[in-house]
């Protein structure tokens, strides 16, 4: 009861909605400028389950020239290479790009990531069987331009395969408002119907549910 009503003062107040404080901004920026201590915030932010949520792009990955954007510290990257899949990566950011590359190399692997925006996909049409991207979305802010590039480079029938944090789609009151309250403090892009912009652009979307409160959700999408 103390935690509902901490959350409810702290959304209804006009304090935190005036000042646009975007807190939960600084935090993320902070964890994506240093990516060594990325890893241990995900784990704590996932309660250990972000490796797990990572890992359901397996489920519907296929064929096997993949394209993973916003690679982050490049642990699914690695992975999907040790699978089997030939993967290339993108990353925006420098440090970002640069510890994917050390833990790629680290590993005696030969990986091309690229630094590199989605806006601007330097491949050539129809190259990719998937395009992966796990918790990207939200910091994409032109989704029309992104999901236009993405189609491009994918091949008929190719996937694009996407893990997100959304909002919570349990009717639980507490999620409900610690997603309000976490809503005021960022621009993340945490409320936009992901699944809406897919299907405008004519793929066939299917979307799955899971995590606490079932705040994580995977969007595939297939090029017709
Ligand atoms: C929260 S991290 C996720 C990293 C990794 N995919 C994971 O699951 O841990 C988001 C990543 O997307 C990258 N990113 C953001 N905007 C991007 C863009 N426009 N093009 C490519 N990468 C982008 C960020 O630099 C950051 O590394």
């Amino acid at each position: 009861m103390i935690l509902v009503s901490t959350f409810v003062i702290l959304y209804k107040s006009r304090f935190m909605r005036l000042t646009h404080l975007h807190l939960f901004d600084y935090l993320y920026r902070a964890y994506n400028a240093w990516p060594r201590i990325y890893d241990g915030i995900t784990q704590l932010f996932s309660i250990g389950q972000w490796e797990k949520w990572q890992n359901r792009v397996f489920d519907d990955l296929e064929g096997k020239k993949i394209l993973e954007i916003g690679v982050g510290p490049g642990h699914l990257l690695l992975k999907m290479v040790q699978k089997g899949y030939r993967v290339t990566g993108l990353e925006l950011r420098k440090g970002m790009a640069y510890e994917a590359r050390r833990k790629v190399k680290k590993a005696g692997l030969d990986i091309d990531i690229l630094q590199q925006s989605v806006y601007r996909l330097p491949f050539k049409s129809e190259t990719f069987d998937c395009i992966v991207m796990t918790f990207v979305l939200a910091e994409i802010v032109n989704l029309d331009k992104a999901i236009i590039e993405m189609k491009r480079v994918l091949k008929k029938g190719g996937k694009v395969i996407v893990i997100a944090g959304g909002i919570p789609q349990d009717r639980n009151i507490i999620a409900k408002l610690l997603f309000k309250f976490i809503g005021s403090q960022t621009t993340l892009r945490i409320e936009r119907d992901n699944k809406g912009y897919f299907e405008r652009y004519g793929f066939a979307v299917t979307r799955t549910d899971f995590g606490p409160f079932n705040v994580v959700n995977k969007i595939v999408s297939i090029k017709k």
